[in-house]
Order: C-alpha cells, then structure tokens, then sequence
C-alpha cells in the first residue's frame, strides 16, 4: 500500500489527535501516504471530497499535535446509509481516484456499524474511541446474546440484550477499553471533588450528571471523586431505596453527592430526564435532563420545612442542586494513558491495512500476567446475528445495587486504567499553560485556520 486515508468519526474526543498521530508515525515508518479526510464521513458524501496529506514526504504535519485535545480533521456524526448503493459506490470511485489503497476509520459503535458497505470496496480498519466506553465486549459471545422483541414504536421491534451463560472474567473482555474514556474520567472526577467542599460548606446536595449515554462507565469511574452515590443507567434507580440512603447521608453529613449518567432509568425502564430524538444519523438518542428529575424528586420529598425549619438552611430548590459535567468530558489535553494506547492504536490499524486485514478492528486488549497491548480483531466479532453492533453495557458485576457504588470486581477493572493515568507532562502542562500571562495579549489561534491552508479537493468545491 502507498497511500492510506482517515478520518475521525461521531462525536469527538480529547484522544483523537493521539491516534491520527500514532498512525502517522507509522505510516512514516513504512513508506505510506497518509490523507485525513475532513470531518468524518461528511468529507467522502461531497464530491470535492476535502482531504489533507498529513505526512508530505514521511513526516507529519506540525498542527497534529497529540497533546491536543480534538481533531485536527474535523469530525461529524455524519453517517453512510449502507442501502444507499449509489453514494457508497460514488464514493469509493472518488477514494480510487484519490489512489486510497486502504481506509482506517477512528470512531465508536455508529462507526463500526457504517463501516460494511466500505470493507466490501476496500480494505478498512477501524480504531476505537469514546468517553462512554462502550464500544467492545464484556466477552467474546456477547452479540450473541442479543434478542430482538416486538415493539410499538417503528420498525416494529427493537433490540435487548438476554442474560448471560457466560462466567465473567476482566481477562476475557474485548477491547479493554477506548481512547478518551481516562480523560473524561479525570475531569469528571475533579468536577465531584470541587463540588464536595461547596456542597459541605453550604450543607447542600449536588447532583452531578455526567456523560456516556446508556453506558455507566464514566459514571463508574468518578468513584474516585468519593461521591456518596453513584447512579447508572443500566441499573434502574431504587427511588424509595435512593430517598433513604440521601436522607441517612444528609443527617450524618449534612451534604450529599451524587452522580448520575445522563441515561439513567427508573424502576420502569423508562430515562429519568427528557429524552428527545437527535438528528444524529446512526440512531443515538440525545439525553439531557436526568440530573433535573432527580433533583425534582429529592426536593419533593424533602420539601423546604425539612431544610428551613429542621436544618436552618434555604429552600429546598437551594439546597438540591446539579451540574452538568457537559462538554468539558470531552475537551482538552489527553491524559498519559489516552494518549499513549491512542497512539498505539493509530499504528496497529496502519500495521492491519499493511497486513491485509480488512473490516477488522484495532482493540487495546489486558491480561493479568502480560498487561495492556494492542490486538485486531474481526470487525463481525462484535456483530450480532442481525449484522448490529451494539453499545457495551456495564457489566452488571461491576455495580453493587445496594451501596450505589463499584463492587470489588468494578474496582479491580478500574485499576489498571487510572492508576498511572496522569503523567508527569500532564501535570507540568497545567502548571505551564492556566496562568499563561501570553494568553492575556493573543487572541486564540485556531488549529483550523491552518489546517483549512492545507485542505485539497477533488474537484473544486461549490
Ligand atoms: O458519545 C459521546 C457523547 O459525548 C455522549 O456521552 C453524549 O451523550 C453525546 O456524545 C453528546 O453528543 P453531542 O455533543 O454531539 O451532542
């Protein structure tokens, strides 16, 4: 192969720029041509097809910086609709055209799931990302549990996941974890820990909503931030159970801190907050609003007598309060651990298009004895036998019900991950880079005014 194409795909993360990178650099290594497609799939539905050479004679361009959050091509959750022959045949005419021998897709499960109809034209790898964490395996014959039930909504069913015969062990999970989930963690993890000593000097209860969709494991994960409770959407909430626990907190502590992922469900399956219809092609739903309910049904139960009259304190609207951790989860500087198995990943798909391999996917794989590595693996691996890639759940064990909190197994996933997440460059970045004075006389230079310099097209643009 002499020239290869990415793209980054579906929403962002702050690892991106890491993979692109790591795929540059060994691109470099073997001699390929690299062209990074603009914003994700959007770039090959045009037929000026805007792309950059991100490697002009085997080095990298100096806007890909690894260190940055985002990514210098652009992403959207643009999406192909597998059925639409024309526009999958138009565009791998144009990817012929450009020469592309090979196409390595950075994306999640939506990714994954419009990848097909390109495998069946070219060869193409797909590198993982997401803050949710849920593109991969709890373990290996897990699309095999999925089961499709009626349902009244349209097409007439809807997909569930059946239990399990399988004996869960960390060892036997696929794709470990992605790219950009450390990250989201660590800044979830320092939104509780702020909001716990200004919860505790004004005796409130916060309640902190993070992302992830229906997937728990950012939620997870802010366990290091010692939140009293943690909330996740593959547990429905206990209300009275979730009501008591707040209550024998508050009396103790007089503050409480909860996080919440955005997807969580009540006792009937249903998500707590609004959840309306995104316009996003490959079928997410948009969530926003669980903090709110929650907030809604403590400061109901409680009402303000219990905080004017018992506690002293203001209103119950007060004194119950949430925060979004928002977009900041996906922002900014890569920690060490991202940015390192990020890298690692950009390179392994380069390695998979050289060895031949097609619709497959990098993974970053762990065993107890060996530690972390990167690994391929067939893209129909994670396809259930309808051909859907579904979400990773949590798996249950990693939760205890009772204490709202990780259980020893949830734990012992966690460990391996965040134990050295953060390295000393990282630390030295913020002490450089918060109270820059230079930032108080430039005005911010986007990496896109350089990057659009850079930008050929097939044909010209209209
Ligand atoms: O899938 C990543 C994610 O950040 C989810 O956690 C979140 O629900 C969603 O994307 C938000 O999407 P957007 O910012 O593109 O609207």
């Amino acid at each position: 192969m002499k020239r290869i194409g990415i793209l980054t795909a579906g929403g962002d993360t702050p690892a991106l720029n890491a993979t692109v990178h790591g795929a540059v650099v060994r691109a470099n290594q073997t001699k390929v041509e690299v062209f990074g497609f603009i914003k994700g799939y959007s770039s090959l539905k045009t037929d000026s097809v805007p792309h950059v050479h991100l490697n002009p004679l085997f080095s990298e361009i100096p806007e890909l910086d690894p260190t940055r959050g985002g990514t210098v091509i652009g992403a959207s959750r643009a999406y192909v609709d597998p059925e639409d022959i024309a526009t999958v045949d138009r565009i791998a005419e144009h990817l012929k055209t450009l020469r592309i021998e090979g196409l390595i897709c950075v994306g999640g499960d939506g990714t994954l799931n419009g990848l097909q109809p390109f495998a069946e034209r070219l060869p193409v790898v797909l590198a993982p990302k997401t803050i949710d964490n849920d593109l991969g395996l709890n373990h290996r014959s897990e699309p095999d549990e999925w089961e499709r039930v009626p349902s009244d909504e349209p097409p007439g069913y809807r997909y569930q996941q059946g239990t399990s015969s399988t004996r869960f062990s960390l060892d036997g999970m696929v794709n470990y974890v992605t790219p950009g989930y450390a990250t989201a963690v660590y800044v979830s993890v320092a939104g509780v820990q702020r909001v716990r000593t200004t919860a505790e000097s004004h005796r409130r209860i916060a309640i902190v909503e993070v992302m992830g969709r229906h997937s728990g494991h950012i939620a997870l994960g802010t366990a290091y931030g010692q939140p009293d409770i943690i909330l996740v959407p593959e547990v429905p909430v206990q209300i009275p159970a979730l009501v008591k626990r707040v209550e024998e907190l508050y009396e103790l502590q007089k503050n409480v801190v909860i996080v919440c992922g955005e997807g969580i469900v009540d006792e009937n399956g249903q998500e707590l907050g609004a959840m309306r219809e995104s316009l996003d092609p490959a079928g997410n739903v948009t969530l926003s609003g669980a903090s709110e309910a929650l907030r809604t049904l403590l400061v109901e139960h409680f009402g303000d007598a219990y905080f004017r009259n018992y506690r002293r304190a203001e209103s119950a609207r007060a004194a119950v309060f949430t925060r979004k951790v928002g977009h900041t989860q996906r922002g900014g500087r890569p920690v060490l651990f991202d940015r390192f198995h990020a890298a690692q990943l950009g390179g392994k798909a380069v390695d998979m298009l050289l060895e031949g391999r097609n619709n497959a996917v990098a993974i970053i794989q762990r065993e107890s004895e060996r530690g972390f590595y990167v690994d391929g693996y067939d893209g129909n691996g994670f396809r259930d036998r309808w051909g859907i890639i579904h979400p990773r759940f949590l798996h249950p064990s990693f939760y205890d019900r009772e204490l709202m909190r990780p259980s020893q197994i949830g734990v012992d996933y966690m460990l391996p991950i965040f134990t050295n997440a953060v390295g000393h460059a990282d630390i030295e970045a913020i002490r450089q880079s918060v109270f820059d004075s230079g930032s108080l006389f430039r005005p911010y230079h986007s990496v896109n005014t350089d990057i659009n310099k850079r930008i050929r097209y097939l044909t010209s643009p209209q």
